[in-house]
């Protein structure tokens, strides 16, 4: 890389020595002087100077200038309202005209006590209005969705908000409306801005504009903690604060991590904290007293009840992990499974094989890749959302975006990935547009590698497919986890007792299985278990279909109620503190007690950092080259009717399930089709479908056509395919 031409800039007298071209907010910033802005936000793009908040003098130029839209560039010299008269006038003038229409009604704005407007007006402001009219008023609020309300009024027209919904979500669904005075902004046609992130706008909107419809009236910036943690709904791990009042989760806000999230959150991660306090959360131990009912039993009878199960186990015990406990909980459990009751076996999401590891690089590098290829049939916004707004940022910086799945720029059968990646890591036989891919990844310096699917031996794959690229520094392998603990996890089992150890038997009878988490429900394997179970105990927050098997059900807490630590995609350890105490004791209390009755010590809390933690960089090296060939691509085109593809929507699981501003963003009963298909069946999108598994089970959908979806494939999320057969059938209503 080049050494940066350094210029010399001059801030009001103070001399700086700053590379070329940095704006001059920051370069102010660095002398130590704040320059006040409202519509400036690196983050967002190019600036617009939109507000004129940041009003100086440069030396040379008759007028005021947005310092926002210039750069460091030599002999500049520069003089803000600290030191400008002229500045300071023009930034009252600015203030006294942005509060021409806006209302005076900090205290019963939420954003009052958090609001850059009030702070700058207090700082900057003329004391006192001359401006004795009416001000402009609209309706208000607006709910421009369940989960964000616009007080028009109150709109600065910084256009922040636009430039986020256009710029970098690219969901194109914010719009100002009309011109000059008349301009507000609105969502497109008026409709509900439904879109994964549309929460951030009320994070970036720097007045009581947007504001999450979920916090309003509900707090007062003086009684509320901020707790610094994690968030735990997906493998990305983005930074937030946890905002609690009088010890209730009230809010969700980014802690920006440049490297991991750069400030953006997903509306799961922002909205679902409210599943703490939903109705039918399990509050207490429930013990099986019929075939079909509970009884709620003290805790030192479900400890004894529990010790009982698991003992009379003798090492027939397996593990259901959900991935998303902490490191210490998944390490707590699995020493008292693995070293305490002899048992070796364990469902283990997202067992990705450590030479993922050889090949980490944060997920801040994709943005400055200049090729990113991402395999797998999971929509990579469902699984790690962020992960989504990182290879937009990639594709608006020049890198060419190469997606290869059913519905991808290169599309392909469902389930073809590890087909893929074998013929791009030796490409001499493979398709001609595979061989140009692998030619141009090799001749790249840069490169992001994305997996997005559950793959068998994805992440050896994966690591292979780096290696024969010769993926160097610059590069990253990102191999999507389903679950947001699930390397942690893994590691965690790894560590207590002689690697992998053993898949869960296939048959017969088994002592004990412990189903850790709801979400562990999820994989069929779960249910087969139970049922073959002497002893089921499980750890939920709900009840479910993964404790219909259950001989006794612990209360499960959620992320926000835990100390511990997680490792994100990346590899990436990061902490988890507790925002709110659970209203019992958790999980890892419980084992402690359990162990406790059988003898065998677990320890209640971490003593000793995580194995995770622990655990160095590998080198970037080659891992083994896969002897055995890829699976075939699946015959798609070939079997009867069209072939179903699922995934599983980011909106989905039981938190989101019980947050009722959510419900909006769950997936529609939609049926995917291609255009071709679409055509030939005379279906246009909107229309209802019915469709018909090989086994006779129909049901009815609204179509939708996606153009970019390969012929021969239908895809739904997977709330709407329950009962679906690999090939389905579909005709017009
Ligand atoms: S709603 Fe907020 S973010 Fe959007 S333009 Fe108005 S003041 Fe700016
Ligand atoms: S992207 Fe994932 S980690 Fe980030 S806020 Fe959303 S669910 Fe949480
Ligand atoms: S911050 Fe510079 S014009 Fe808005």
């Amino acid at each position: 890389m080049s050494t940066p031409e350094l210029v010399t800039v001059t801030v009001d007298d103070r001399e700086i020595r700053i590379p070329k071209g940095t704006g001059l907010i920051e370069t102010a910033l660095a002398c130590g002087v704040e320059i006040p802005v409202f519509c400036y936000e690196p983050r967002l793009g190019a600036p617009v100077g939109a507000c004129r908040m940041c009003l100086c003098e440069v030396e040379g130029m008759p007028k005021l200038q947005a310092a926002c839209t210039m750069t460091a560039q030599d002999a500049l010299v520069l003089r803000t309202a600290q030191t400008s008269e002229k500045a300071a006038e023009g930034q009252r003038a600015i203030l006294e005209f942005i509060l021409l229409n806006h209302p005076l009604d900090c205290p019963d704005c939420d954003k009052g006590g958090e609001c850059p407007l009030q702070d700058l007006t207090f700082r900057w402001g003329p004391g006192n209005t001359r401006m004795h009219f009416p001000k402009r008023t609209f309706d208000k609020p607006i709910p421009i969705s369940p989960v964000i309300s616009l007080d028009r009024e109150r709109c600065i027209l910084c256009y922040r908000c636009t430039r986020f919904s256009e710029g970098v979500a690219e969901d194109m669904q914010l719009v100002a409306r009309n011109r000059g005075a008349q301009s507000i902004i609105a969502t497109f046609e008026d409709e509900p801005y439904r879109a994964h992130f549309s929460g951030n706008v009320t994070e970036l909107c720097p007045v009581g504009a947007l504001l999450p419809a979920t916090y309003r009236f509900r707090a007062r910036p003086w009684e509320i903690d901020n707790v610094p943690t994690v968030c735990g709904l997906c493998p990305v791990g983005c930074n937030v604060w946890a905002t609690t009042r009088e010890g209730k989760v009230a809010r969700i806000l980014s802690r920006n991590h440049p490297e991991v999230d750069d400030g953006w959150l997903c509306d799961k991660g922002r909205f679902t904290f409210d599943h703490l306090r939903a109705d039918d959360r399990i509050k207490q131990p429930l013990k099986r007293v019929r075939r079909r009912g509970f009884d709620p039993v003290a805790w030192e009878e479900a400890a004894e009840e529990a010790a009982r199960g698991l003992g009379e186990a003798e090492g027939s015990v397996v593990v259901a992990f959900s991935g998303g406990e902490t490191n210490e909980q998944a390490g707590a459990l699995a020493r008292l499974a693995r070293q305490g009751l002899g048992s070796n076996a364990a469902i283990v999401p997202d067992d990705l094989d450590p030479a993922v590891d050889g090949f980490r690089a944060p997920l801040a590098a994709i943005r400055d890749a200049e090729v990113c290829v991402v395999l797998g049939d999971e929509p990579v916004v469902d699984r790690a959302p962020v992960v989504d707004l990182w290879l937009r940022a990639a594709r608006r910086a020049g890198a060419d975006v190469i997606t290869i799945h059913p519905a991808g720029s290169i599309g392909v059968s469902p389930g073809s990935a590890a087909h893929v990646a074998r013929s791009l890591a030796e490409p001499g036989t493979a398709p001609p547009e595979f061989r140009e891919l692998a030619d141009q990844l090799r001749d790249t310096q840069r490169v992001a590698l994305v997996w997005s699917g559950d793959d068998h031996d994805r992440g050896r794959r994966a690591a292979a497919l780096a290696a024969a690229l010769g993926l160097g520094e610059g590069s990253g392998l990102y191999v999507l986890p389903r679950t947001p603990n699930g390397r942690g996890v893994s590691s965690a089992w790894r560590a207590a007792g002689e690697g992998r150890g053993e898949e869960p038997p296939e048959d017969g009878e088994i002592g004990a299985l412990i189903v850790s988490g709801d979400e562990a429900g999820y994989d069929p394997r779960v249910a087969r278990l139970s049922e073959r179970a002497r002893f089921v105990l499980t750890t939920a927050m709900f009840m479910g279909d993964h404790t219909l098997w259950s001989h006794l059900v612990l209360p499960g807490t959620s992320y926000l109620e835990r100390d511990g630590t997680v490792v994100n995609l990346e590899g990436r350890a990061q902490r988890q503190r507790r925002a709110v105490d659970p209203p019992f004791p958790d999980e890892l209390e419980f084992f402690a007690e359990v162990g406790e009755r059988l003898g065998l010590p677990v320890s209640p809390r971490p003593d000793e950092p995580s194995p995770a933690l622990q655990a160095e960089l590998p080198p970037r090296s080659r891992p083994g080259a896969l002897s055995e060939p890829a699976p075939p691509p699946s015959p798609n085109g070939t079997g009867p009717g069209l072939e179903l593809v699922t995934y599983r929507s980011l909106f989905s699981g039981p938190g989101v399930e019980r947050v009722e501003p959510l419900a909006f963003q769950r997936p529609r009963a939609e049926l995917e089709l291609s255009f071709a298909d679409a055509d030939d069946r005379g279906i246009s999108t909107g229309d209802a479908v019915l469709v018909v598994g090989a086994d006779g089970v129909g049901r009815e959908l609204t179509a939708r056509v996606n153009r970019r979806l390969r012929a021969g494939v239908v895809r739904v999320a997977d709330e709407h395919a329950d009962g679906f057969a690999r090939h389905v059938e579909v005709g017009k209503v």
